[in-house]
């Protein structure tokens, strides 16, 4: 199932903003649907997506090794516009201020949220094991103050789903995981 996000997924992690170091190894997890969410007002938490001929969402995605490819790509497309990459101006900083996590800590927190979310065995809120002990927040916590309006959350949703469906992702995966992501709206808009 790495297939899916194999070869795009490779060119899409170079272009990460220059000021991340891509310190992951990752381990794989293919197995999917031993779902262990704790979730803190952020991701839905624990949906598989339903089932696909005996597939999960998590295998489907590639598991642990897909999602982050996936993560990797939707970060890159995110920051190509301006005015979402304006938000994480604390985060290219090297280093950035004490308490603002790096962009690869954002990213580990991104692909521990989202495989919980599958379905898969990473939790969330908690600490990546990729990223220098990082304790990742609840969606509140981790946006109180930036100001996200509704109108970019939107975007910041509509870019994602995009590099998804390029990546190859079906669309009622994509319609799952943009659920997902809508869900934390709430929890992120001020
Ligand atoms: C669409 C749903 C979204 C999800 C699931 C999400 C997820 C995350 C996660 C997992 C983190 C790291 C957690 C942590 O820092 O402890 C984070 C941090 C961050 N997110 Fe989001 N995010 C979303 C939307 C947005 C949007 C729309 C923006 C702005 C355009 C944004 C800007 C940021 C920034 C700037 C940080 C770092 C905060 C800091 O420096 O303390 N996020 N997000």
């Amino acid at each position: 199932m790495l297939r899916r996000f194999g070869a795009p997924v490779a060119l899409a992690g170079i272009l990460v903003l220059a000021a991340c170091s891509s310190t992951s190894s990752g381990t794989t997890s293919s197995s999917g649907g031993s779902s262990s969410s704790s979730s803190g007002g952020s991701s839905s938490g624990g949906t598989d997506g339903g089932s696909d001929g005996g597939t999960t969402l998590y295998t489907r995605l590639g598991g642990n090794t897909g999602i982050k490819g996936a993560v990797d790509a939707i970060v890159a497309d995110e920051v190509k516009d301006p005015t979402i990459a304006a938000f994480f101006g604390d985060n290219v900083k090297s280093p950035p201020p004490a308490g603002t996590p790096t962009v690869d800590q954002i990213k580990a927190c991104l692909v521990n949220q989202l495989g919980n979310a599958a379905g898969g065995p990473e939790k969330y809120p908690g600490t990546p094991a990729d990223s220098a002990g990082f304790q990742c927040r609840d969606m509140k916590t981790a946006h109180t103050g930036l100001g996200i309006s509704s109108d970019i959350f939107d975007k910041f949703v509509t870019i994602a789903a995009g590099t998804l469906k390029r990546l190859g992702v079906a669309d009622a995966d994509i319609a799952t995981i943009g659920g997902v992501l809508n869900g934390t709206k709430t929890s992120i808009v001020e």
